[in-house]
């Protein structure tokens, strides 16, 4: 049986696992952070490697942002602890500071929806898919994607979406297709028209289109 899906503004729900560092309850282990827990298919396989390395050579990134990592995958701790080794060895990495969740029993990844049922390991058992799901210091859902299994994430990408998540939840606009941090930014459609002055007093720009409706309205990054 699988669980209820989870949907953005969702509460997360807290749990308990054993992990790489120890048993964590989710909520403490988060503290007043947001954090991003991402699973993946099995350890010692490539792509994953390649993830988990990357993710730990970006933990400064997530630090500036306030966001804490943890990976998953049905694995033993013995196993992440093992694996640990190959990934910094992979990465060229001195340490590996976040915690690997061990869910042997596949408990969270059947309450998260997160097996693949294309992918099945040597006992014909479904594997994790990549799933990743960024969770806000009030343990709100933020942003949650899959991918399969053959695809490793664009962690780049990742990061681009808590940098728009935290900055429309504090500004009035939304950000546009392949925005950067920096870049121009959309006023929101809420905003009426005579709240812009208060809200952008540096002005704003109104594009042109034939439906002759004023609602691609564009200001710098506020
Ligand atoms: C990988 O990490 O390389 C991988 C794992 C499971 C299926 C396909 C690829």
């Amino acid at each position: 049986m699988s669980g209820k899906a989870l949907n953005i503004g969702d509460q997360f729900p807290n749990f308990t696992a054993d992990t790489s560092v120890g048993q964590i309850d989710f909520y403490d282990w988060m503290q007043d952070s947001w954090a991003i827990l991402f699973s993946h298919p099995a350890d010692f396989t490539p792509v994953c490697t390649t993830e988990l390395s990357r993710v730990a050579a970006l933990v400064p990134e997530f630090q500036k942002r306030g966001v804490k990592p943890i990976a998953l995958s049905c694995d033993t701790v013995a196993s992440h602890k093992g694996w640990i080794e190959d990934i910094k060895s992979f990465g060229k990495l001195s340490s590996f500071d976040y915690p690997i969740i061990a869910d042997d029993k596949r408990e969270l990844a059947l309450k998260f929806n997160m097996l693949d049922k294309d992918e099945i390991n040597a006992e014909g058992i479904p594997l994790t898919c990549r799933a990743v799901f960024v969770v806000d210091e009030k343990k709100k859902l933020r942003l949650s994607i899959l991918y399969p299994a053959t695809t490793g994430r664009n962690f780049d990408e990742i990061l681009r979406v808590i940098d728009s998540l935290q900055l429309t939840q504090t500004k009035s606009v939304a950000t546009p297709a392949d925005w950067k941090q920096g870049g121009k930014c959309m006023v929101l459609p809420t905003v009426k028209a005579e709240d812009i002055p208060k809200l952008f007093p540096d002005g704003i720009e109104t594009i042109e289109v034939p439906s002759g409706k004023s609602y691609l309205r564009i200001t710098p990054q506020p």
